[in-house]
Formats: C-alpha cells, sequence, structure tokens
C-alpha cells in the first residue's frame, strides 16, 4: 500500500517550516514593519518592494479553473525543475535511497538525483520509446522511492501508453511523477483528472513551453493535498516572485490565445515533418505528440555544423542512447521553418 508518512525522509516530516512575515500575517493592514523590506519603495515606476505570496494563491485560483485540479492540489515551483528537486528531497536519504528514470528521457531528473546524492536507476525504454514494464519490475528495490514518467517523452517525443503508466501507478507504492510539460501538444489527454484515483501520482507541468512563458519560471505539480503540502513545507518561502505571479495571472487569462498558438505549432509540426521527409540526409521522423521531431539524418554531426553556420542551432542527440544519428528540431514559425528547410536542402551531405 502506498502510505507517504513511510515514504517521507524522517527529517522531512519532522521538519519544521520557515514561517514568513507573509505567513504570519494574512490581514489587512496600512503599516508593514514586519518584513524588513524597504518602506520608501523601488527604483521602479511599479513597485516591487514587498515580498510576495508564499503560496501564490491568485494564481492558484486561476489555474485551477483551468485545470480542472484543487487549488490546494497545486504546487508551483521556480520551473518544473525545482519541482523536480522538492520530490527527491522529499523522499530520498542521500546515498540511501535511488529514484528510476526511462532513458532516452529529460535530463534534469538524474542531474537533480546526482546534486542530492541520490543513486539513479536506469531502465531504458524499448526501441518504440516505451516503458519496459519487466525491467522496471525487476529493477525496483525497497529504497525505490520516486520514478519520474515523461509524457510526451523528451527527446522522443511520443507519449507512453496509457495502460502502462496504470500498471506502474497500481502495482508501485513509491512516487509516480509523470512529466507532462508537451502535453498541450499532445492527442492524449492529461492525468490531471485522475489524481482522486492514484494517491501515489504527481503530474508536473509548466507555462514554459504551450505558455510560452519560459523566462517566468513557473512550473506546475498537480498531486493529492498532503503532497503538495510536504513539498510547501520544502520550498525556499518566495520561491515565486511577484512578477512572474502577475504577469503568469496575466498570461492565464489569454487561455484562447495560448490554444491558437497551440494549434499554429501543431499545424507547423505536420508542415515541417513533411519537408523533413523530402529531404535525401533525413533518415527517419518519429511521431511527435510535442513541438519538436526527433530527426534521424544520414551525418548527424555535419548537419549539425551546416546549420549552425547558418546560424540555425538544433539540439545534436545523436550520441544518447536509443537516438544515435538524431536531432531533435524545436518546432519553429512558419519562417523559421523555411529557412530550416533551405539550409538543408543547401547542404549537400
Ligand atoms: C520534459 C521536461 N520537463 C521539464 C522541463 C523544464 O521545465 P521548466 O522550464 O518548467 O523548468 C523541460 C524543459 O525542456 C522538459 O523538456
Amino acid at each position: 500500500m502506498f502510505d507517504l508518512d513511510q515514504l517521507l525522509r524522517p527529517n522531512i516530516k519532522n521538519l519544521v517550516p520557515y514561517s514568513s512575515a507573509r505567513d504570519e500575517f494574512k490581514g489587512e493592514a496600512s503599516v508593514f514593519l514586519d518584513a524588513n523590506e524597504n518602506s520608501l519603495g523601488s527604483p521602479l515606476t511599479k513597485w516591487y518592494n514587498r515580498y510576495p505570496d508564499p503560496l501564490q494563491w491568485q494564481v492558484k485560483e486561476k489555474l485551477q479553473e483551468i485545470k480542472g485540479v484543487s487549488k490546494n492540489q497545486i504546487f508551483l515551483g521556480n520551473g518544473s525543475d525545482e519541482c523536480i528537486d522538492v520530490l527527491i528531497r522529499a523522499v530520498c536519504e542521500p546515498g540511501i535511497d535511488n529514484i528510476l528514470i526511462c532513458p532516452p528521457t529529460y535530463g534534469m531528473y538524474e542531474v537533480s538525483s546526482a546534486i542530492n546524492n541520490v543513486i539513479v536507476k536506469k531502465v531504458p525504454l524499448t526501441p518504440a520509446f516505451q516503458l519496459d514494464l519487466p525491467a522496471i519490475e525487476s529493477a525496483i528495490d525497497d529504497n525505490t522511492k520516486l520514478i519520474f514518467l515523461c509524457s510526451p517523452n523528451n527527446p522522443t517525443g511520443n507519449s507512453l501508453v496509457k495502460d502502462d503508466v496504470e500498471a506502474l501507478l497500481n502495482n508501485y507504492f513509491g512516487l509516480v511523477v509523470i512529466d507532462e510539460a508537451y502535453i498541450n501538444f499532445s492527442r492524449y489527454r492529461s492525468f490531471a483528472q485522475e489524481l482522486k484515483d492514484y494517491p501515489n501520482l504527481i503530474v508536473m507541468q509548466t507555462l514554459s513551453k504551450a505558455w510560452g512563458l519560459a523566462a517566468l519560471r513557473v512550473g506546475m505539480a498537480f498531486a493529492s493535498e498532503e503532497i503538495v503540502a510536504i513539498m510547501n513545507k520544502i520550498k525556499p518561502p518566495y520561491n515565486i516572485s511577484q512578477a512572474s505571479q502577475e504577469l503568469a495571472l496575466q498570461a492565464l487569462g489569454e487561455v484562447e490565445q495560448v490554444n491558437e498558438m497551440i494549434r499554429e505549432i501543431v499545424k507547423q509540426r505536420s508542415v515541417l515533418e513533411s519537408q523533413l521527409k523530402s529531404l535525401k540526409q533525413v533518415l527517419h521522423i518519429f511521431p511527435s505528440d510535442a513541438n519538436f521531431l526527433l530527426v534521424k539524418v544520414r551525418n548527424p554531426r555535419a548537419t549539425y555544423e551546416a546549420l549552425l553556420n547558418q546560424g540555425i542551432v538544433v539540439r545534436d542527440r545523436s550520441k544518447v542512447e536509443l537516438c544515435e544519428g538524431c536531432l531533435r528540431i524545436t518546432v519553429g514559425t512558419a519562417a523559421e521553418n523555411e529557412q530550416l528547410i533551405a539550409a538543408l536542402q543547401g547542404f549537400a551531405d
């Protein structure tokens, strides 16, 4: 059975979190002399002299409307990267516990574990980029506290088979994180509506991709209230700046504009795919549910360099296990994609 109390590191379970000035006083007042801020103001037209809401309630209320997840089941991080780090620190005892990942996948799960001196067990995806459930089952041990799944996966672009993910959620009693950074570009539904069925599920999303707000650094984790409460206990008190909270709130009011961008990116993804297919150096394009394409080319390094010479930068993933020979290409604007295709046409491999 899943038992959060048993899974938590004892120091986290017993942690008395920092109590900030904004935690201790929440009412209306006219004179704030409690937080050692600069009462004179800021050297800006708009003042930012006051600490922001540590729990970002206004943003969460808006997210509750959009995502259909209760505001008490939302954690906001300084990018999803902070959510990853907080989760590892919640349950993994350095040098003793481990996490499980399925490469090729997003690099920060491993880096965050390394920073925290947490062991990483790697069970590669199958050649079809799906979960290898028997291998995962035999890799899990009593110290495996957390599994990171990424769907749609970076860098492969595909979604994981839902039944496989559910098999893990049902049979493994550590935390299961599904990183849905690219969910808005996918044909498949988010797992966010299934939190009530799985107390060990954490769904991560971000404002960095479809929402076009990578610079604001706002990542989301949806989970049970108990898990969210633990994450809030661990995070730095003011992890999302006032400027980020204000701009995120403003952007969250523009759902239709974002949907329009998503439709355009998905359309450009298929235009780009069909144009790339016609190029002689392109050997294979993997199906994508994300805003990028994983493209196998005859000579990846030379292709990468040739593009760079034209001022176009893509990601060389050719040395990554199961992605041999591949470049990862983000879908750009129609004009950028045409520029990319023209550069590739001019490059005689
Ligand atoms: C799968 C995945 N998760 C998370 C992130 C990082 O998200 P954030 O910008 O919210 O930290 C990325 C960024 O590339 C990603 O590919």
